[in-house]
């Protein structure tokens, strides 16, 4: 199995959770059977961003302190079938090793096609746990230079922790505000300076926030997530185009 990918970033709020939820849901409903795991440990929010919120009574310290079986830590999304979601600890001190979590990762990942996990903005501590028991990497950034230069130090501690398979998502890519800017002359730019290879741009849309915010997701993935149907394609060595029409 190739199929432990963490979801990371320098800065925060580049858009990790969301690209964490919205590639879950297009891998599913392209067939595959998928664990989103949570690891920004005192700062979930996916289980609010499915909707399960009020569900959650065993988080990911519960299964490895023997509070629970692993499987009692595993829930359901309401409205996805085969998507499933582990939850972080709550409270940050309950923040897992980067080898208590990989054993945990070990044990549960062959249920499932893809497992995915939601990793805290840095290269500290939480974000080692998150990356440890990765095979690949998502590096998430916005097209401006503080978030491309957190993207080039993600990349370089994923190399340095072995995850060597690094992809760049572009997210929330506005070409109104990207000219304006003027920071860079073009995309080709960006991915230069974020020393990694490109997989995925994903435009900015007010819909996308929108559908995130009232943990919709399963039910409203319409067109406006097409960048994700594609992304889950690409991840899975499916040759689609990156469809810049309209971003250049
Ligand atoms: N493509 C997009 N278009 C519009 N809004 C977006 C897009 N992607 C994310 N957002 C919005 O940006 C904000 C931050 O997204 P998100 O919470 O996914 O970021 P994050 O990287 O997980 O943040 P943190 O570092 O705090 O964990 C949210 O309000 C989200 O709805
Ligand atoms: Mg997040």
């Amino acid at each position: 199995m190739n199929n432990v990918i963490v979801v990371a970033s320098g800065k925060g709020g580049t858009g990790k959770s969301t690209v964490c939820i919205c590639l879950s849901v297009a891998l599913v409903k392209q067939g595959k059977k998928v664990l989103l795991i949570d690891c920004d440990c005192g700062m979930r929010g996916l289980d609010i961003m499915l909707d399960i919120e009020q569900e959650i009574l065993f988080d990911a310290s519960d299964a490895v302190c023997g509070n629970c079986s692993f499987g009692e830590a595993v829930y359901k999304s309401k409205h996805n079938e085969n998507l499933y979601l582990m939850a972080a600890p709550f409270d940050a001190e309950n923040e897992l090793s980067p080898s208590v979590f990989t054993q945990l990762v070990d044990t549960v990942k062959d249920n499932f096609d893809y497992v995915i996990i939601d990793s805290p903005a840095g290269i500290g501590s939480g974000f080692v746990t998150a990356a440890a028991p990765a095979d690949r990497a998502l590096v998430v950034a916005n097209a401006e230079p503080t978030s491309v230069r957190g993207a080039v130090k993600v990349r370089n501690k994923l190399d340095t922790l072995g995850v060597t398979q690094s992809r760049l998502v572009i997210n929330r890519f506005d070409k109104k505000l990207f000219k304006k800017l003027g920071f860079y002359t073009d995309l080709d730019a960006v991915i230069d300076a974020a020393q990694t290879q490109l997989i995925a741009i994903v435009p900015f849309d007010l819909n996308i926030s929108v559908v995130m915010q009232r943990g919709a997701a399963g039910i409203d993935f319409g067109k406006h997530f097409s960048a994700f149907d594609r992304l889950s394609s690409r991840l899975q060595g499916i040759l689609v185009p990156l469809e810049l029409k309209g971003m250049i």
